[in-house]
């Protein structure tokens, strides 16, 4: 998928265009909220209500780091099928396995850093209904185009490994998650991130309450191979 010349859609900026111009990514803005929301309820049916990002929440991201925050728009409906929402911050890479509240910032992401020189990936959700047909893959590039704008050092997230709680009764997550790297078994999550690029660093015990994914996160990088001292 690469972008079109698709510059404006209902009087917002394109950051970027699948190549039939049929979805876009915009920066979000306030009156987004209750669409974001719905997208994220219908996206983490398993994850506890009070991880959840709602109206609240979303605004919160929009006030602390507007640049980060993105929204997939269907340009025909003008309808939010899809999101994704950033904030920088030094990452200390011996010291990386943080439950998602604390990292976050309890959701509201006071812990932006302006002078992070990573981008950390809060989330991504897609609405099930527009899956694989490219709209993560429309996200994490335009995401991949902010680190590079900003001259960033790439970006890292925990990833929520969403197939290892059916099997975590037989498997131990480092032997599940050696799986997915090897491309011996498909995760719903971590198999999409590892094509984008990502690599894994390692894994976060109790990085959030969902049984999909046994509490368990996984920390993943992306570098950003322009990135140029200051
Ligand atoms: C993970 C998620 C964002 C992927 O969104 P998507 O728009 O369907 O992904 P894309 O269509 O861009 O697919 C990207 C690639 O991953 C592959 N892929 C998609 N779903 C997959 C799955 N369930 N298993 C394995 N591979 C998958 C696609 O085939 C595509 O591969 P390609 O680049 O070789 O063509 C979406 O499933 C989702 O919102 N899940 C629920 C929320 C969530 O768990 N978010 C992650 C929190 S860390």
């Amino acid at each position: 998928m690469t972008s079109t010349a698709l510059t404006e859609v209902q009087g917002r900026s394109v950051l970027a265009a699948r190549s039939d111009g049929r979805y876009v990514v915009v920066q979000a803005q306030a009156s987004d909220a209750p669409a974001l929301e719905a997208v994220q309820r219908a996206c983490f049916p398993d994850l506890s209500e009070s991880e959840l990002a709602t109206e609240r929440h979303f605004l919160a991201h929009q006030a602390q780091f507007p640049a980060g925050q993105l929204a997939v728009l269907d340009s025909q409906s003008g309808q939010v099928v899809a999101s994704s929402s950033d904030f920088r911050m030094q990452v200390d890479f011996a010291h990386y396995a943080h439950p998602y509240l604390e990292e976050t910032g309890d959701n509201l992401f006071t812990t932006h850093d302006p002078q992070g020189d990573w981008l950390y990936g809060a989330d991504i959700g897609v609405h099930p209904d527009v899956r694989g047909q490219g709209l993560a893959t429309l996200l994490y590039g335009a995401r991949h185009d902010l680190v590079r704008r900003l001259n960033l050092r790439g970006h890292v997230a925990g990833a929520m490994p969403k197939g290892y709680g059916a099997v975590c009764s037989t498997h131990s997550i480092e032997q599940y998650v050696m799986e997915v790297v090897r491309n011996e078994r498909a995760d719903p999550v971590l198999s999409v991130q590892l094509k984008r690029g990502y690599g894994v660093w390692g894994i976060i015990p109790d990085y959030l309450e969902d049984e999909s994914c046994g509490g368990y996160g996984v920390f993943i990088v992306w570098r950003n191979r322009g990135h140029h001292a200051p």
